[in-house]
């Protein structure tokens, strides 16, 4: 699998979304972080931004929904144009389903585990999401420190699915940055989310690129 590098538009200039969306266009995808200031104690923005993103037509969006009750709220993701939609599986309450439902619009579908939620519960079910968020900080605040713990979660999420012989991408997100992403695509990643890293760079574009290519460097042959 080639690395994907999905920048984090949490901490950039939303005065000039446009500019800062530009300054990332030779990404892959562009995360969009909603929090609700329930499931993570932080209020980011909803589906009006979610969708100025798609229809600004620069990137195709990566939706990370740090919310309660995605079963609710998930699917309008999908239907404003989100190619990806990922919900947290400690909020869903009916994770198959929604990834169904996310599906039957035409998203892909992503489920995401904060620090402490294993992947083991939901093994059985990987074959349903085209992708698993690993988070490596505790979900809510860009400019976090890397968790290194997480790496043997990573690594265990890319044993089962390559055990069970499927596609899925490892997607990580939270102190991703030059000196972490190697580790992380190591450990079987091959999605990267990076914030900080690419928009307090002098050079967004530059650093987009110096990111892929070490992760490409470091990807775990799968
Ligand atoms: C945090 C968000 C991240 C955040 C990452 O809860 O999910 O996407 O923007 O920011 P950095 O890369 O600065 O850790
Ligand atoms: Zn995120």
């Amino acid at each position: 699998m080639n690395a994907t590098i999905s920048p984090s538009i949490l901490n950039c200039d939303i005065a000039d979304l446009r500019g800062e969306l530009t300054k990332i266009s030779g990404a892959d995808i562009a995360h969009v972080d909603v929090m609700d200031n329930h499931f993570v104690p932080n209020l980011s923005w909803g589906l009006p931004v979610a969708e100025a993103v798609v229809k600004s037509g620069i990137l195709p969006v990566d939706a990370h929904l740090m919310i309660e009750d995605p079963d609710r709220w998930a699917p309008q993701y999908a239907e404003v144009g989100c190619e990806s939609v990922t919900f947290h599986a400690e909020a869903a309450a009916a994770p198959l389903r929604l990834a169904r439902e996310l599906h039957r619009i035409g998203a892909r579908a992503g489920l995401a585990l904060k620090p402490a939620t294993d992947i083991a519960p939901f093994v059985d079910i990987l074959n349903e999401f085209d992708m698993i968020l690993i988070m490596t900080v505790e979900p809510g605040f860009g400019g976090q420190s890397f968790i290194e713990q997480m790496i043997p979660k990573i690594e265990r999420t890319r044993a089962a699915i390559d055990a069970a012989g499927l596609q899925v991408s490892i997607q990580v997100d939270g102190g991703i940055s030059r000196t972490t992403i190697e580790r992380a695509a190591e450990a079987g990643a091959d999605n990267f989310v990076a914030g900080s890293a690419v928009f307090r760079a002098e050079d967004a574009h530059r650093e987009v690129e110096a990111l892929r290519e070490l992760a490409n460097a470091h990807t775990h042959a799968h």
